[in-house]
């Protein structure tokens, strides 16, 4: 059977969209079963909806459990996923839960490392190489076993914006990519 993706996404969800568009090219074989989104009104429903693929956003009364309880995903993916996941999923998941990260982790990760601020840090490190990485998610933050990872040049005039645009390509390719191997060891 053809493995079942469950896609989290807080924001623009241009990796979501990666996915979808290497599903319908052949290189992801895998049926993206739902989008769980954190919050109405992101990018990443807007993709959904034109993609045809059901949208769910938990809430108290139905919760990010609930909701992948009923969908019952072969990996779930995160795909600019804001929100902790709950001790109990990252158990019952083990292993089966993917993140990306823009950057080249070990290095900046973890608490207050997301979006711009990643990027920031990067530069202002001096970093001459960025990049993004594919790992499993583990309770600890950013620190799961590392799948894969891409790396762009950092220009001497980067903005945290120039370098993230340069990233997330890299991020686009590399996250299907991944997937389809970690689901079919190929
Ligand atoms: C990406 O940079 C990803 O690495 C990070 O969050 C961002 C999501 O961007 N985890 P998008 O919503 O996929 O465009």
């Amino acid at each position: 059977m053809t493995p079942r993706l469950a896609v989290l996404a807080s924001g623009s969800g241009s990796n979501f969209q990666a996915i979808l568009d290497a599903r319908r090219d052949g290189r992801l074989e895998a049926v993206v079963a739902v989008l769980v989104a954190s919050k109405p009104g992101i990018g990443a429903i807007v993709r959904a909806e034109a993609a045809g693929i059901p949208v769910e956003i938990p809430d108290q009364a139905d919760s990010l459990a609930a909701v992948l309880k009923r969908v019952a995903p072969d990996r779930i993916i995160l795909a600019g996923w804001l929100r902790r996941i709950p001790s109990e999923l990252v158990e019952a998941y083990a292993g089966r839960i993917l993140n990306i990260h823009p950057a080249l982790l070990p290095k900046y990760g973890g608490a207050g490392m997301y979006g711009r601020h990643v990027h920031e840090a990067v530069i202002l490190a001096g970093e001459t190489v960025s990049g993004c990485t594919v790992h499993e998610v583990t309770e600890a933050y950013d620190e799961g076993p590392i799948l894969g990872q891409a790396t762009v040049p950092v220009h001497p005039d980067d903005t945290p914006e120039t370098l993230a645009a340069r990233v997330l390509a890299e991020e686009h390719r590399l996250y299907p990519s991944i997937i389809q191997t970690h689901l079919h060891g190929r």
